[in-house]
């Protein structure tokens, strides 16, 4: 198996290119399917997350092409098969994706029911709310959801809570349905919008995505495009709060600065230094830092899936610091875990409150999910000592090249699968 092994200690400095927006090209994948015509799509993450999207598109049928590491082409036309099956969804929920996708070119769609996930019960009740409200009979029968209509027709769906997941969902299956579709308390987030760039650039006529109403007239027939996904905001967030938690000065490049505001915003709070520039955003942690408080909500509030990050640095930030997660239930699994590296944190239902110790104590400790993966690798770059960090499959999952970026910075990290590379990494750095 697969672990990190972190000597922290050392400041993160320098520059970092950050990648396409895995949880955009996740949906922006399975819009590529709803023409016949061979969509492009660059800027694409190497992520597992990724890989397996792709082949649950290979699976239907659908031809795949991996031009590069970052580019892919995608053709639709030859699709025999709209069952997705359970071992993509098992693996990634987002292959849900695939149901709007179908059901909105072929009038029909299956896909395997996704179950829980390792940061709390996720329904999916808005997402057949959707389809149903745009006319399609949605049955749930032996762990598949199938989906069925003669006709889609476009109509007026109110999200009870704001969902990006349903909110894209519901737009793909309505960009190809009958008149016109209002989505209302939609999802604002910077990836719904590039799956709307992304399906107008196709053909579909989709208006008001990033704000809380969107309207979508159908059309009958997308076409061919090339798209170019978004930079990812959560990656840039979590290379922000490395540079934080060990006092570094790291500039992520190629991002949207807009995307990343709340998170910024946090970092100011606590006493960073930021710099905004026109594709860049400079980090500058040279005073020592403090206290906040934080609650998660939809964008452009602070996302959940930087929630995680932001405590690691606050664990390490003097004075009493209050985490509310108001998006998903069970998404502090990772407090024992920084617990185990002196951590002072205590959870309260969705609150953590938080202590700021002086340094992170060198443990071994398991990923339980991507993100508090991300958070554990940063509080061991922050630590004194040796961390080993197991279960980084979970970080693989949304992360390229994790350790090659944060060791470009300056850190010392390899990823390693033996007690022997253990060895050899504990007595290189000693
Ligand atoms: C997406 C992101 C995930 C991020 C989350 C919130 C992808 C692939 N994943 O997940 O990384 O953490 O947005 O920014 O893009 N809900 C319902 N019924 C539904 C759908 C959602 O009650 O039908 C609830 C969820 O349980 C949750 C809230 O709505 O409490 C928000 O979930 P949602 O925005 O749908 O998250 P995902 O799209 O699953």
């Amino acid at each position: 198996m697969d672990q990190y092994i972190i000597k922290g200690g050392n400041p993160l400095v320098g520059e970092v290119e950050i990648g396409g927006a895995k949880n955009a090209a996740l949906a922006i994948l399975a819009t590529a399917i709803m023409t016949d015509e061979t969509v492009t799509i660059e800027n694409l993450p190497d992520v597992r997350d990724i890989n397996v999207m792709l082949n649950a598109i290979e699976g239907i049928g659908a031809m795949v092409e991996r031009v590069d590491a970052h580019t892919v082409r995608i053709n639709g036309s030859m699709i025999s098969n709209l069952t997705v099956a359970y071992e993509y969804i098992k693996k990634i929920r987002a292959s849900y994706y695939l149901l709007g996708a179908l059901l909105g070119k072929y009038k029909k769609a299956e896909v395997a029911l996704p179950g829980g996930c390792d940061i709390g019960s996720r329904p999916i009740d808005l997402h057949l709310k959707g389809f149903r409200a745009l006319g399609a009979a949605v049955d749930i029968h032996h762990g598949l959801i199938s989906a069925v209509a003669d006709t889609l027709r476009g109509t007026h769906i109110y999200l009870d809570k704001v969902s990006v997941g349903a909110t894209i969902n519901i737009m793909m299956a309505a960009a190809m349905a009958e008149g016109k579709t209002t989505i209302e308390n939609a999802a604002k987030e910077p990836h719904v919008v590039d799956v709307a760039n992304c399906l107008n650039s196709m053909g579909a006529n989709i208006r008001g995505a990033g704000t809380d109403v969107i309207r979508i007239s159908g059309v009958e027939r997308l076409h061919k495009t090339d798209y170019s996904i978004i930079p990812d905001q959560i990656e840039a967030g979590t290379f922000m709060f490395a540079a934080a938690a060990t006092r570094g000065d790291v500039t992520v490049k190629n991002v949207i600065p807009k995307h990343l505001e709340a998170t910024t915003a946090k970092l100011i709070e606590v006493g960073c230094e930021i710099e905004e520039l026109d594709d860049a955003v400079r980090v500058v942690a040279s005073k020592p830092l403090h206290h906040t408080q934080v609650t998660t909500l939809p964008y452009p509030g602070f996302p959940t899936d930087m929630q995680p990050q932001m405590s690691a640095v606050l664990a390490i930030s003097e004075g009493t610091s209050t985490i509310t997660e108001s998006i998903f239930e069970n998404r502090f699994k990772y407090v024992d875990e920084l617990t185990r590296m002196g951590a002072s944190i205590k959870v309260e239902s969705n609150i953590a409150i938080i202590t700021g110790i002086e340094k992170y104590t060198g443990a071994r400790v398991s990923a339980p999910d991507l993100r508090a993966g991300a958070a554990l690798v940063i509080a061991g770059l922050a630590a004194e000592g040796i961390t080993i960090v197991d279960d980084i499959y979970y970080i693989e999952r949304g992360y390229e090249s994790f350790h090659e970026k944060l060791e470009s910075l300056g850190a010392q990290i390899e990823k390693v699968s033996t007690e022997k590379e253990i060895q050899k990494f504990t007595l290189k750095v000693s």
